[in-house]
């Protein structure tokens, strides 16, 4: 019964396409920059990189041994891999993530959906960056064009939802996704060729340790675990698709790899450009908004350019809103025996009061805050650096400690073939190293570690 409804990849290539679709999307290209220019550049990404090989790929290797062992989604799985426990109700809080993060996210998708529109009216192009500061302010000052935005891009994720999406999603990760990246390189060299880049380069790749706070390192932790969709059961429900014999610690350093490249490969193409305009790095979301029309202007051409950027962020992103929309209709309809139908309608719905108030945050609820924070700004907050690190960490210890050690070897040693080290590291980093990050987030959050 539960076939029926899963969402199924046409092969195994497709649901690994599928998997980098999710995890390469706003996170990489949006969030990363502005993340790492609000904390110091350099600092922050070795703090990230070293986050992705302790903790993302074992996270990571947790949730495909959780989805592959089972072939279910996180409620069935967990179920079936700790019966008589109530550990499965962990899956609600999964679920609960997801439609965080989707709420905002949409908005920010909203954003790329007006650049779109700016790039085809040809407005991109001969402007000062303030002039384009000002633009981007204006735009999101304005509640009746960003809300319309947001709904129309929840409209079009409605759509490819309602009608099973197997080969769309496969299609759009296999064939635009490589785009994208071709895009991103051709980018970055324009950026370091501008006058002035090496400062940005400087800012990017040499650590200025003490501009890196504990706040920092737990948003370096929350954007690893938001850019390899970590922690809310994504890969979980997708790596029940991978087949049995592929080598879950390939697929999971191949993905960790290609996304972690793609958010370097965004760096590199916005602080060069930063520096080089005299910008200033610790911007916020609108970072790269503000910068990228000055990028493509500079190249012949430019607005085709740009038309053409956006346009593959735009798929980029929907491929991360698509496996975000599964997990909470995934959970409609084999919790609350909804169709597909009437289970996409209900997200839809909560999705568009949830965001609308998450777009009103920059212009009419902008009176709205807690901890400095506007209302846009803690979904994102409590997505990535409370529901995705904790509920990821939660998967590690859960794999680590308490599941039967055959499984894991037997996930983790491909077909029977034993890979120790393999074995060894996910479970080391698994058993000790994701109680400690654990730890550090606990004193962090209780005020003993200091801001
Ligand atoms: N990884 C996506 C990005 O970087 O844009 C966001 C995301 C998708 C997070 C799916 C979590 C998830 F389950």
């Amino acid at each position: 019964m539960e076939k029926h409804h899963r969402l199924g990849f046409a092969s195994r290539m497709g649901a690994i396409a599928a998997t980098v679709g999710s995890a390469v999307g706003l996170g990489n290209i949006w969030r990363f920059p502005y993340e790492a220019g609000q904390n110091g550049g350099g600092a922050f990404i070795l703090v990230y990189l070293l986050c992705v090989l302790l903790l993302g790929i074992p996270v990571m290797l947790s949730e495909f041994i959780i989805g592959r062992s089972t072939h279910k989604n996180m409620k069935g799985a967990l179920k079936e891999l700790s019966p008589n426990t109530r550990v499965y109700r962990f899956s609600y809080v999964s679920v609960l993530g997801a439609f965080i993060t989707l709420s905002f996210y949409v908005v920010v998708c909203g954003w790329v959906c007006e650049y779109i529109y700016q790039a085809l009216i040809g407005n991109l192009h001969s402007h000062t960056p303030e002039q384009y500061s000002e633009m981007f302010n204006s735009f999101v000052g304005s509640p009746w064009a960003v809300v319309g935005w947001t709904l129309l891009f929840i409209f079009i994720n409605m759509m490819v939802m309602r009608r099973g999406i197997r080969k769309g999603i496969e299609w759009l990760s296999k064939w635009m996704m490589p785009l994208l990246f071709v895009l991103l390189v051709l980018f970055c060299i324009n950026s370091l060729l501008l006058p002035g880049a090496g400062e940005g380069v400087k800012f990017l790749l040499s650590p200025d340790f003490s501009q890196l706070t504990f706040k920092g390192v737990l948003d370096a932790f929350g954007q690893a675990f938001m850019s390899l969709s970590l922690g809310i059961a994504c890969l979980v429900t997708y790596s029940s698709y991978f087949s049995d014999d592929t080598s879950l610690m390939r697929d999971a350093v191949v993905i960790a790899g290609l996304d972690s490249l793609v958010a370097i490969l965004a760096g590199l193409m916005i602080f060069p450009a930063v520096f080089s305009f005299g910008m200033t790095p610790e911007a916020g979301p609108k970072l790269i908004f503000e910068v990228l029309p000055s990028i493509f202007q500079q190249m012949p051409g430019g607005y085709v350019w740009a038309l053409l950027f956006f346009l593959l962020v735009f798929v980029a992103s929907l491929t991360s809103t698509i496996s975000l929309s599964e997990i909470a209709i995934t959970f409609l309809i084999e919790e609350r025996h909804m169709t597909r139908n009437r289970a996409t309608w209900l997200m839809t719905a909560a999705l568009v009061a949830m965001s609308t108030v998450c777009a009103l945050s920059f212009n009419v609820l902008s009176g709205i805050t807690a901890f400095g924070m506007n209302i846009f700004d803690m979904m994102n907050y409590l997505a990535s650096n409370v529901f995705m690190l904790l509920g990821g960490l939660f998967t590690a210890v859960f794999v680590g400690w308490f599941l039967d050690r055959k499984i894991v070897k037997e996930q983790l040693s491909t077909g029977g073939k034993s890979d120790h080290w393999v074995v060894r590291y996910a479970v080391f980093c698994l058993r000790f190293v994701a109680p400690i990050a654990m730890l550090f987030i606990f004193l962090f959050f209780t005020g003993l570690l200091g801001n």
